[in-house]
């Protein structure tokens, strides 16, 4: 479609190996993300979502295929465009307040130094860090400080948010919560998202769609629609919900279904 925010055609993503072979890792992707829509990418391990999710975010080159981003083919870091990684990834000798600034660097021209300030100090606010501003991340709980990293992706406003797995180290309680924070603050600023998780009920209370993926070489192997009814602002409502466990259900089966084997390796037919 025409109006999609993120574009994926026909793409995919090999890495050498050795000097006569490469691994296919990705392999014509199709992937349509519409401005304000919540995508989840989920599959087996190893099956390219880290990989997939970084291409959009200009971090690894592709081949072939375009990748756009509002309607720019991706081919170094785009503008407007915030990641949340896996671990936090904050630098710790700077304080809470000063990691979350490290996401305005991009925009710095066009805010004066007192609009930087008050910009962050809303975004700290926004994910109830306010009171741990002027602290170290190793002072503060992993879930704060995932929740840093997220202020840090969100405070340039940007038009797309690329999260990977940003909930995947926490416990259980404080992931719910922070799924609760999420589909707050995603439907306050509708960033246009794409989140990987290894967790399918986060995946149907957060997204609008989900991407399974299936692995040897990745490929989308199907996308689920969850018609679930927004706002969907917390995860008990959809304990007991009958929709919500089909729809659970149905991409569970997709992964499971979906036999691991090792990546394809393949002669690359071009010999130095
Ligand atoms: N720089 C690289 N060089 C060679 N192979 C790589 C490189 N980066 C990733 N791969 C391979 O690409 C495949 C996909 O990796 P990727 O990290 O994208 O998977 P994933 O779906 O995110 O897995 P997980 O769920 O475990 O995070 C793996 O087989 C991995 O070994
Ligand atoms: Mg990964």
């Amino acid at each position: 479609m025409d109006d999609a925010i993120i574009d994926i055609r026909g793409v995919g993503k090999h890495f050498a190996q050795r000097r006569d072979s490469r691994k296919v890792v990705l392999e014509d992707i199709n992937l349509q993300v519409h401005a304000g829509e919540f995508v989840s990418l989920v599959g087996a391990s190893g099956c390219g979502k880290t990989t997939l999710l970084r291409m959009i975010g200009g971090l690894v080159p592709y081949e072939p295929g375009a990748v756009r981003v509002n309607g720019e083919l991706v081919d170094s870091v785009p503008r407007r465009i915030g990641f949340v990684f896996q671990d936090a990834a904050l630098l710790p000798w700077r304080t809470i307040e000063e990691n979350v600034a490290i996401g305005l660097n991009e925009y710095r021209k066009s805010f004066s130094k007192q609009e930087a300030r008050d910009r962050v100090a809303a975004q700290v606010e926004l994910v109830g860090l306010t009171e741990f501003a002027s602290y170290l991340p190793r002072q503060v709980s992993g879930g704060m400080q995932q929740r840093a990293g997220l202020a840090r992706a969100l405070v340039g406003e940007p038009d797309v948010l690329l999260m990977d797995e940003p909930f995947g180290a926490l416990d259980a309680f404080t992931r719910m919560r922070l799924q609760e924070e999420l589909a707050e603050i995603v439907r306050r600023t509708s960033a246009t998202t794409v989140f990987v998780t290894h967790d399918v009920d986060e995946a149907v209370f957060l997204s609008d769609r989900i991407a399974v993926m299936s692995i040897g070489p990745g490929t989308i192997r199907e996308v689920v629609d969850v018609d679930l009814p927004r706002p969907r602002l917390q995860r008990q409502e959809l304990l007991g919900n009958r929709r919500a466990s089909e729809l659970r259900d149905r991409v569970l089966e997709l992964v499971i279904g979906d036999r691991t084997v090792p990546p394809a390796v393949e002669a690359a037919g071009v010999r130095p």
